[in-house]
């Protein structure tokens, strides 16, 4: 593997060779099923969960990830913390390096916040989703559960939409630069108001012209929280309905939490819908993923 990053900040820190070498890793760890690594590469060592923002899938992967690895680690939390009565966050990044832990993976609502941690601390920093700019752990597993699922190394000769609150998505710009890297045609589909033209790809609010045409397609949860606003036909134009799930027999993903019945319809959100069904399989694909990162940037 070429890349020697000290922290997993951003998916443009990494080429193709350095995503296919982690992609690999994180194979082989699928393959090896729950199983423990017996080298236990993180053996000795204890990595904070710094969560600022609320998490189930990234934070509990990231323990299981840890754990799995030989080591040991612990949740921060931003309501529980000191961070409650205003201290930086920077400042709480440098008290656990303080107390020797030997990594931090940070999920923040700030768009530099593990970048900033980073040219602070000497101890590896994991961005686990920062602000609207970032997840790239979630687009790397994203990218192994599509390899997996075509059976190819990377993702030359796919079309992939992502679609839905585009601008409110930590995911969708990491993925455009993933996906992209990996040799993908993305395109962006949502209405005009969550679409930003700084993605560099193509983008519609024609969801049905661009359904014919893709091999995959992301959905992204509408982020009512980060005070999103969509109109009241926003399923029957930008959602994964049952009528638009029985005429597609590409790749279906959504990154979770899912808003049911809104960009993804209760029966086509159901793993028992059909095989391309890939939502499951990226919280599977995101242990052995994070296995894979946590192991080549603390083991
Ligand atoms: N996909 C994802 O990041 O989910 P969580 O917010 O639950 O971690």
């Amino acid at each position: 593997m070429a890349w020697n990053g000290r922290h997993f900040l951003s998916l443009a820190d990494l080429n193709h060779e350095d995503m296919v070498g982690l992609m690999q890793r994180a194979s082989h760890f699928l393959d090896a099923g729950d199983r423990f690594e017996p080298s236990a590469p993180l053996a000795e060592k204890i990595i904070a969960n710094l969560f600022m923002e609320n998490s189930t899938r990234t934070r509990c992967s990231f323990t299981i990830a840890t754990k799995r690895l030989g080591g040991g680690c612990f949740d921060l939390l931003g309501e529980t913390s000191s961070a409650s009565k205003g201290e930086t966050l920077v400042d709480t990044a440098l008290n656990l390096e303080a107390m020797g832990v030997a990594g931090i993976v940070v999920r923040c609502s700030q768009n530099d916040g593990p970048s900033e941690i980073s040219a602070c601390v000497g101890i590896p920093v994991i961005n686990a989703g920062s602000g609207t700019c970032a997840h790239p752990t979630q687009a790397l597993l994203d990218a192994v559960t599509l390899t997996r699922y075509f059976g190819t190394d990377d993702l030359s000769g796919q079309h992939i939409a992502i679609v839905g609150d585009i601008a409110h998505s930590m995911v969708a710009r990491s993925n455009v630069i993933g996906l992209t890297k990996l040799g993908a045609k993305v395109t962006l589909v949502g209405p005009a108001d969550l679409l930003p033209d700084d993605l560099n790809c193509d983008t519609s609010s024609d969801f049905d012209a661009v359904l014919s045409k893709v091999s995959g397609v992301m959905m992204l949860r509408v982020q009512f929280e980060r005070n999103a606003q969509v109109g009241e036909n926003y399923r029957e134009k930008f959602g994964l309905t049952e009528g638009r799930f029985a005429n597609f027999q590409g790749a279906v993903m959504h990154p979770g939490p899912m808003n049911r019945g809104l960009e993804i319809d209760d029966n086509v959100a159901n793993i028992e819908s059909s095989s391309h069904n890939l939502i499951l399989s990226q919280v599977t694909s995101g242990v052995a993923t994070r296995m894979a990162i946590l192991e080549h940037l603390i083991g």
